[in-house]
């Protein structure tokens, strides 16, 4: 244990004497935890991260400590050469690296039946891993890695391996073509769309990052070094930059591997590429309201009674709500300013809920739908005991996220067309596998991004700007004070369905918030979520964007003229020319955000295709899907489709009493509001005993 820094090793002790080869010395697991790796952990809750840590430990670098005496004919030799299997499997399990391979128990039928776990599992019977937490991301392409098995495309600044182009530094991609001071409203669609967007996708998944923040050769802090020394992995700033002046590199670390995959794929004999792990369920399951382990969700249960509910903060005054608790632990991302404030971050079902304002006012909203459905349950059903009413409570919100999802804000996302090509549910399908595909998360959902506003609106119950301001997107971050100190969580929610949203524009795609202010207030060097998606797209391996072209039967390209179907801007051509030099480099994030919308949509053809790829795996592979005969009574169905995220706004902000029947569509104040009395809700009397079977 040192001053900053902690290493751990896990050792094993080896004395092999073989033909051709005696070996005598340690094999270790190295790996370090320092100040820096709880400071600058990007969101906060480090207590998982310590979890995850320990559970992943042997992904990280191996170190043989060892005195190897040839005796003879060794030119080459492999670790199972060197390590019997049963040695290997002991390395396996004292580190940890046979933690993501757990075989879950499904074997309480009348459970499974019920109600999903927490984690995931045992939603398909037959494949109870399928989209559980902590598993690895799916992919519909094979990874591509400069080394085809581990190493980032590009990692090496002149290497040529695919292509005669080098590929360009993600930060020029950024500022060349991503970055924009102007934006257009979006004509039709309010901020809410981009929201609800950022709140589902926290349901869906989460990469588990480096475990370390520091480089595992000295215990360096990754935010200091600027050389690819794993799990550092910098983003480079061009020296022609304005940002040159104050840095060379922007922080960024890898993600983990999946235990035997990448480099630790060598040690179990084999060699397999490098693949990520998500650590949300991937099902559309509420898990940013309940966590996505049995762990999580006991720390967010309120057990003091036996009502079902979910545990509370501070009140606020004049009524009955509640804030979300407070996260327990060292102090993080919320009270880095000592100055601006000590109220530490909220804690809520998924970690990065204090990420944005925004989002932590639907995780407000949301937690409280919660126990207002408990306690009417409770109402209804006084016999029931704490836990049935938290799993029926519990459903009953998966199903109205869901609902929302398919009927209100997929729809204004693919358009008829893409509505279409999604279909109609026609029943649970075993053999779909709903985990999150990798190009889905790393590129393809990020699409988002590219939605956000500069200014979170924060609106008075007239619709008028309150007395503290509009805010900056970047004083947004990580600040929960200002919904203690600045009125609560109302102006922000009528921020979102009150103003419009951006609409993403090919040549205006990420504000400069993002991309020159992001994280601001807790990285000495501010951080570019522009050239963030695209390193990261490039850690895990992503293949291009010309690869997913052929996968969604597009046109096969060989020059960027051959572009032109998708991309109509011979500027954002030339741009892309200039940058990438052939379509074949070209990443796929940065190509998705500047195809052309199709008309009646906001996504282009590419998106769209992965899109109805993903979102038809999460409804058919769902066994506990809201529709599949069986989840619930026909009646019940009946009543979860009146849900909308009106009804929950008008139920679970502070004090909100005007919404528009659908808060994803503009509208004026006050023609195009409605009272929240005039708001269909759920009628939850059909979950009382005596109805079943209605
Ligand atoms: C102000 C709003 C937002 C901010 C500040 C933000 C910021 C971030 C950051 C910092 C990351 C991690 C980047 C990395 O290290 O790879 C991320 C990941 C991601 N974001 Fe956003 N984001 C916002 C809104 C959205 C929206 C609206 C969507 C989608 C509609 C979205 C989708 C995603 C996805 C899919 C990921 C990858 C998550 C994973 O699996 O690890 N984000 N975002």
């Amino acid at each position: 244990v040192g001053y900053s820094s902690i290493h751990i090793y896990v050792c094993v002790y080896i004395y092999l004497f073989q033909p051709c080869i005696s070996i005598m010395g340690w094999l270790c697991v190295e790996s370090s935890i320092n100040e820096h790796w709880i400071m600058h952990s990007q969101y906060s809750h480090t207590v998982t991260h310590f979890q995850h840590f320990i559970n992943y430990l042997s992904s990280r670098v191996f170190l043989s400590y060892f005195n190897i005496f040839p005796l003879f004919c060794i030119s080459e030799f492999r670790y199972n050469d060197l390590v019997s299997p049963h040695y290997l499997n002991l390395i396996a399990n004292l580190s940890g690296c046979t933690a993501h391979r757990r075989s879950p128990n499904c074997s309480d039928i009348c459970f499974h039946q019920k109600y999903r776990t927490h984690d995931g599992t045992c939603n398909n019977l037959q494949n109870p891993m399928w989209g559980a937490s902590m598993t690895a991301f799916e992919r519909i392409l094979k990874p591509v890695y400069e080394n085809g098995f581990n190493l980032p495309r590009g990692v090496s600044p002149n290497s040529f391996s695919t292509t005669q182009y080098p590929l360009p530094l993600p930060r020029i991609v950024s500022t060349k073509m991503v970055g924009t001071a102007t934006i257009t409203p979006d004509d039709r669609y309010t901020h809410m769309l981009m929201q609800w967007g950022q709140f589902l996708d926290h349901d869906l998944d989460q990469t588990v990052p480096a475990l370390s923040m520091s480089r595992f050769s000295d215990g360096q802090s990754c935010s200091s070094v600027c050389t690819n020394d794993p799990p550092c992995f910098p983003i480079l700033v061009p020296q022609n930059d304005a940002r040159a002046a104050n840095s060379q590199c922007m922080f960024f670390v890898r993600s983990s591997p999946v235990c035997g995959s990448g480099m630790t794929s060598l040690m179990m004999s084999s060699v397999y590429a490098r693949e990520q792990i998500n650590q949300l369920t991937a099902y559309i399951d509420a898990s940013n309201v309940y966590g996505s382990s049995d762990r999580e969700s006991e720390e967010l249960r309120d057990h003091t009674d036996q009502r079902g509910l979910l545990k509370k903060g501070l009140p606020i005054p004049s009524s009955e709500k509640h804030l979300l608790p407070f996260s327990t632990g060292p102090p993080t991302e919320c009270t880095r300013d000592e100055n601006e404030s000590l109220i530490p971050c909220f804690l809520a079902g998924d970690h990065r809920a204090n990420e944005q304002l925004a989002l932590t006012a639907m995780h407000t909203l949301w937690f409280r739908e919660h126990n207002r459905i408990a306690t009417e349950l409770f109402t209804l059903n006084p016999h029931w005991d704490g836990d049935t009413i938290y799993n029926e409570a519990r459903k009953i919100v998966g199903a109205q996220m869901q609902h929302i999802t398919y009927s209100h804000w997929l729809p204004k996302i693919l358009g008829d067309r893409g509505m279409k090509m999604l279909g109609h549910y026609k029943g649970y399908n075993p053999n779909v596998n709903s985990g999150i595909i990798n190009s889905f998360a790393t590129a393809a959902f990020r699409f988002g991004h590219t939605l956000i506003n500069p200014i979170l609106y924060r609106l008075n119950d007239t619709f008028g700007e309150i007395p503290e301001g509009h805010l900056p997107l970047h004083k947004a971050f990580f600040s929960p004070f200002r919904i203690i100190q600045e009125g609560g969580i109302d102006p922000l929610l009528r921020g979102l369905f009150g103003v419009a949203g951006k609409l993403r524009v090919p040549s205006q795609l990420l504000n400069l918030e993002l991309t020159e202010k992001l994280f601001s207030m807790a990285h000495s060097v501010a951080l570019d979520l522009a050239a963030t998606n695209i390193q990261r797209g490039r850690d895990h391996g992503i293949p291009p964007y010309t690869d997913f072209r052929v996968f969604c039967n597009l046109t096969s390209v060989e020059n960027f003229e051959d572009l032109h179907n998708e991309i109509k801007d011979p500027n954002i051509r030339e741009k892309l020319k200039k940058l990438y030099g052939t379509p074949l480099n070209i990443d796929l994030w940065p190509a998705l955000m500047v195809e052309d919308l199709i008309p009646g949509t906001r996504v282009g053809p590419t998106l769209m295709c992965l899109f109805i790829t993903q979102f038809q795996r999460l409804r058919d592979g769902d066994r506990f899907w809201y529709e599949n005969p069986g989840v619930f009574t026909p009646a019940q169905v009946t009543q979860l489709k009146q849900a909308s995220l009106a009804h929950v706004l008008c139920e679970n902000a502070d004090n909100i009493q005007q919404v528009q029947a659908d808060v994803f569509l503009k509208a004026e104040y006050p023609q195009g509001y409605m009272n929240c009395n005039e708001i269909p809700k759920i009628d939850l009397r059909v979950w009382q005993d005596c109805c079943e079977g209605q």
